[in-house]
């Protein structure tokens, strides 16, 4: 089904691993391909729940996009692969259904703007993040200016995206660009079992606290507003109905996802 992912969904989980582990899964033009293949998968299959994003081999989650793919572009050609990229991010920020980082080694370049376009990120103690492009003449073009900016603060981005400075997995966590640090061996176990804790709630629910909080993010966006709607929205489902009927019955709430 995919040329550059390995992809295996258990207990509504799908976990896809970007496979290019000669080239530490570099993004080229195949693997956004595959991305936005899986983001249909994902967007239309109701077996699908959540999501985990990793990288293949022990080295590296990704080590950037494709320079090899980099040097013949034009003006015009770079600024329609950074909109297409854009784009695809964008697909994994507003999925209604969970998608989860786990970052098992270099997140650099497009990797970190692809671990950054996730809902959250676990990282395994040997994980680097950086955004390294000023070596290479240009700048983050997958939305790292913007969302690194969002996540560690404007000073703290400022300096990595100057500096093209790698940081390891216990200062990623310090800045709060991961939730965790896990060894590698723990990296998937650990990220399943926060996944199936979320795939135990309303989905509906799930989708909306994604939503709302893109919204924060959303200029033109009024983010309450947003909130306000999404929240009555889940008072047209039997889930809320279900959820508070468990509650007074003292039982555990069966989600049947409407
Ligand atoms: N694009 C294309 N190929 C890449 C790549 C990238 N972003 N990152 C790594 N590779 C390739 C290397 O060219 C090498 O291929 P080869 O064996 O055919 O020569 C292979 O992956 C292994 O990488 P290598 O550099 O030998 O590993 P290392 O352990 O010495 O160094 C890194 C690891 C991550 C520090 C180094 O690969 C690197 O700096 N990569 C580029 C990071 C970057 O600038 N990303 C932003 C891109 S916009």
């Amino acid at each position: 089904m995919y040329q550059t992912l390995l992809s295996s969904l258990e207990n509504g989980i799908l976990t896809l691993t970007i496979n290019r582990p000669d080239k530490l899964n570099a993004l080229n033009k195949e693997v956004f391909t595959d991305l936005n293949k899986a983001l249909d998968e994902i967007y239309s299959n109701a077996e699908i729940r959540s999501v985990i994003i990793t990288g293949s081999g022990p080295k590296a989650f990704v080590a950037g996009a494709d320079i090899s793919e980099f040097s013949e572009l034009t003006i015009a050609e770079s600024r329609a692969l950074s909109k297409a990229g854009q784009d695809t991010f964008f697909r994994i920020e507003r999925s209604p259904k969970p998608i989860l980082a786990c970052v098992n080694g270099f997140a650099l370049g497009g990797g970190c703007e692809l671990a950054m376009s996730c809902h959250f990120r676990i990282a395994s103690d040997n994980a680097k993040f950086g955004q390294p492009e000023v070596n290479l003449g240009i700048i983050p073009g997958y939305g790292g200016t913007q969302r690194l900016v969002q996540l560690i603060g404007k000073g703290r981005a400022m300096e990595l995206l100057m500096s093209a400075t790698m940081i390891d997995a216990t200062t990623a966590l310090q800045y709060g660009l991961v939730n965790y640090i896990v060894t590698a061996e723990e990296l998937l176990t650990k990220a399943r079992s926060i996944l199936e804790l979320i795939n135990s709630k309303a989905p509906f629910a799930i989708a909306k606290c994604i939503e709302a909080a893109n919204a924060v993010y959303d200029e033109t966006k009024d983010g309450y507003s947003v909130e306000a709607d999404a929240f009555s929205a889940c008072f047209g489902t039997e889930d809320r109905r279900e959820g508070a009927t468990a509650f007074l019955e003292k039982r555990k709430a069966v989600f049947i996802g409407k």
